[in-house]
C-alpha cells in the first residue's frame, strides 16, 4: 500500500480549526496538500458574500483549487419536534446544509478538476428522535452530494460524502456534558465497542479526497464502527 502523496495540492477545509475538520487539514498538511482552514471567527460559512470572497481571495493566492473537504458543522437542541423553534431549525439548517451549499458551490466554480468531500453522518442516512432538524440536515448533505456529483462527473470533478457515526470530538463531548461514563457508554454501542476519533475519520476524506478513489464519485462512506451495518 501506498502513502498517499498530496505534494503541490491546494485544499480547503471548512471547521478546519477542530475536531474532525481539524484533523482532517493535519493530514492533508502531512501529505504534502496546502491547505487553507475555513473556520469562525474569521469566516462564517453562513455568510454568502464572506464566503464568496473567501474562495475568490484563495484562488488568487493559490492559482487555483484542487481539494476541498467541508466539515463546518453544529449540532442541534435535544427535543422533539413539537418543542423545535423555527430559530433553531433555522440555525442547524443554515450552517450544516446552506453552509455546505454555500461552499461546495464556490469549491465547484473555482475547481478545474479534483475531489470535495462533505461531512455528513450516520444521521444522514436513518432518523433519530430528539435531533430531527440534524437529521433533516445531514440527509440534505447526502442528496446535495450526489446531486453535485451526478452534474459533475464528466468534467474531472468528484464529489462525496463521509457519514461518522460516533466520533470523539468537541462537539461530542459538548453533546455528552463532559461526562466521561456517557462518552464510554456511547461508545459501546458501536459493533467495534468504541468511539472513534477525529483521525479515523479524517482517513476516509483524505482517501475520498486522493487519487486513490478515482473511480469513486457520489457515495457515502460510513466511517462509523459497523454502527451502519448492525
Ligand atoms: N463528532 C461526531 O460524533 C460527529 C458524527 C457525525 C458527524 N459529525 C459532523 O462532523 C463535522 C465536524 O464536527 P466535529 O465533531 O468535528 O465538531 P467540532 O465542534 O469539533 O468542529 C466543528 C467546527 O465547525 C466550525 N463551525 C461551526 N459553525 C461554523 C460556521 N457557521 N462557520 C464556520 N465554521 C463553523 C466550528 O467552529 C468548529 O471548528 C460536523 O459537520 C458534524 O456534524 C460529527
Amino acid at each position: 500500500m501506498t502513502t498517499v502523496d498530496l505534494t503541490g495540492r491546494v485544499a480547503v477545509v471548512s471547521g478546519g480549526a477542530s475536531g474532525i475538520g481539524a484533523a482532517a487539514a493535519e493530514l492533508l498538511s502531512a501529505r504534502g496538500a496546502i491547505v487553507e482552514v475555513l473556520d469562525l471567527p474569521d469566516l462564517d460559512v453562513t455568510d454568502e458574500a464572506a464566503v464568496v470572497g473567501r474562495f475568490e481571495g484563495i484562488v488568487e493566492r493559490h492559482g487555483r483549487l484542487d481539494l476541498a473537504a467541508n466539515c463546518a458543522g453544529v449540532n442541534g437542541a435535544y427535543g422533539p419536534i413539537t418543542d423545535l423553534s423555527l430559530g433553531e431549525w433555522r440555525r442547524v439548517l443554515d450552517v450544516n446544509l446552506t453552509g455546505v451549499f454555500l461552499c461546495l458551490r464556490e469549491e465547484l466554480r473555482h475547481m478545474e478538476r479534483g475531489s470535495i468531500v462533505n461531512v455528513s453522518s450516520g444521521a444522514g442516512m436513518r432518523g433519530f428522535a430528539n435531533l430531527a432538524h440534524y437529521v433533516a440536515s445531514k440527509h440534505g448533505v447526502i442528496g446535495l452530494t450526489r446531486s453535485a456529483a451526478v452534474e459533475r462527473a464528466r468534467t474531472g470533478v468528484r464529489v462525496n460524502a463521509v457519514a461518522p457515526g460516533v466520533i470523539r470530538t468537541p462537539m461530542l463531548e459538548d453533546f455528552c456534558g463532559h461526562d466521561e461514563d456517557a462518552l464510554v457508554a456511547m461508545g459501546r454501542l458501536a459493533p467495534i465497542g468504541r468511539l472513534g476519533t477525529a483521525r479515523e475519520v479524517a482517513e476516509a476524506i483524505v482517501w475520498l479526497l486522493s487519487d486513490a478513489s478515482e473511480f469513486v464519485t457520489g457515495a457515502v462512506l460510513c466511517a462509523d464502527g459497523g454502527v451502519s451495518a448492525a
